[in-house]
């Protein structure tokens, strides 16, 4: 079994407004990426990490996407990680898929395949290879060097993991007041092995207000194919 952890209570600074209420496509997006974990075959149930303040707001949104699976509401913490480990507290199955509420355009696929990724080796994320050219800057903002992408990806959401693996990688983190900004590098405090799974379609975070109408335009698209 397994329960998709979808963190929710991030405050939007970059975005300057409530991102995850903002309607996207006819829905507000963050009810996009609850609807996707809904309705992936490989989820038992959903816990939505949000902001004490915001329970209603999704009780509310709740009631009107005709959600299948049970779920429930826990309380967010000031970071990232907090709000993973708040909801980690909650996860009584064996296997924990961890998902931004903010990328709204996760295929069942790429939870798919994740999932079975990780099922191999205990831990595994989507990600993209860097497809750019990247350049380190010196101080006064000009490149100092070129460098190799050959090697570099940039990792995504979900970020599946056995979920007793997850908890002894956060401990460790919180313990040595470190701060990471995803599960994937508290896995490599431990040495856990974390695999890449390429994630071969657009799969968006929403940050800040450019990112809206790719994302519009993904998930409006994908509505139309579904006719
Ligand atoms: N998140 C969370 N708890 C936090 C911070 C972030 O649950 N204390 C969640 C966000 O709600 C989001 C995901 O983690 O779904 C990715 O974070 P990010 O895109 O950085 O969102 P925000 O933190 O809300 O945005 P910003 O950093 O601009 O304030
Ligand atoms: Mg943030």
């Amino acid at each position: 079994m397994v329960t998709a952890i979808l963190v929710a209570a991030g405050s939007g600074t970059r975005m300057g407004a409530d991102k995850l209420f903002l309607p996207v496509a006819g829905c507000p997006i963050v009810g996009h990426t609850w609807r996707r974990f809904d309705q992936s075959p490989c989820i038992g149930q959903i816990i939505l990490v949000t902001q004490p303040e915001k329970r209603e707001a999704f009780e509310h949104l709740a009631a009107t996407l005709q959600l299948t699976k049970p779920w429930r509401i826990v309380a967010g913490g000031a970071q990232r990680q907090d709000s993973v480990w708040n909801g980690l507290q909650a996860v009584t199955t064996e296997w924990v898929a961890i998902q931004d509420a903010a990328r709204p355009c996760t295929s069942a696929e790429t939870i798919e395949r994740t999932l079975a990724a990780a099922r191999q080796s205990g831990a595994a994320v989507a990600a993209q290879k860097v497809t750019d050219t990247l350049k380190e800057a010196d101080a006064q903002g000009r490149i100092a060097r070129n460098v190799d992408r050959t090697q570099l990806w940039s990792v995504q959401t979900p970020q599946v993991f056995r979920a007793d693996i997850i908890r002894r990688a956060l401990a460790e983190v919180r313990q040595r007041g470190l701060h990471v900004t995803d599960d994937t590098a508290a896995c490599e405090i431990i040495g856990q092995p974390v695999v890449l799974v390429e994630c071969v379609e657009p799969n968006p975070k929403v940050t800040t207000s450019a990112d809206l109408p790719l994302v519009e335009t993904l998930l409006r698209g994908e509505a139309l194919t579904r006719g």
